[in-house]
């Protein structure tokens, strides 16, 4: 069976550059594997509070986790690090306290951004959470996206052949790496 990726995107804007990656990622994993977008735009600021009631929101987005095979990680870089909605979804998905979501569970980590060393140091800050939180996360390769006007469009089609290729081998890598990592539920 293809295994099923549960993608957090850390942009909620229209048009956003990361959405955009995202779906080239999709469409360079067609029959190789499914995607699930994981809702992050309507969760709840996570609140120590919740660990005794949680909120039907962190429990949709920790089933969706749960049930997949891997996480892959799309985010911009804010002000140097994570976004805070990417940053609140992993802290409600991680709790209750030894019962995260994420735990054991393969990923991966990409970005784009406008500025050229943009998501680097972002990435950089989420390798760190997510090693807290026991995932193996793809070392190699790196991949961070200097994104021009036209690079993908809203369908997810790369217009520029070298950028689709490195793609496509970040994608494979990232398979390869679900079926040695992988079977953790
Ligand atoms: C940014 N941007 C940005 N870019 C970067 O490379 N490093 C950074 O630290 C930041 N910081 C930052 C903070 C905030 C609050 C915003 C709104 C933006 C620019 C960012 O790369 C650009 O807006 C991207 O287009 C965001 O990605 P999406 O929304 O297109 O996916």
């Amino acid at each position: 069976a293809t295994p099923t990726i549960a993608v957090l995107v850390g942009s909620l804007r229209t048009g956003s550059h990361n959405q955009a990656l995202a779906h080239a990622l999709e469409k360079l994993a067609a029959g190789k594997a499914s995607f699930e977008y994981v809702q992050i735009g309507d969760l709840p600021l996570y609140n120590q509070d919740f660990d005794k009631d949680y909120p039907a929101e962190g429990l949709r987005l920790k089933e969706q986790i749960k049930k997949a095979d891997a996480v892959l990680f799309v985010t911009p870089e804010y002000n140097r690090s994570v976004p805070g909605v990417l940053k609140n979804a992993i802290d409600i998905g991680s709790r209750p306290y030894g019962h995260s979501a994420f735990a054991g569970k393969p990923a991966a980590v990409i970005g784009a951004s406008i500025g050229a060393i943009g998501t680097a140091l972002a990435q950089q800050h989420l390798r760190n959470i997510l090693a807290y939180l026991d995932m193996p996360v793809l070392g190699q390769p790196e991949a961070f996206i200097h994104f021009k006007e036209g690079l993908i469009d809203g369908q997810g089609t790369i217009s520029n052949e070298g950028t689709r290729d490195f793609l496509q081998g970040f994608v494979d890598k990232f398979l390869a790496w679900i079926a040695t990592h992988g079977g953790q539920h």
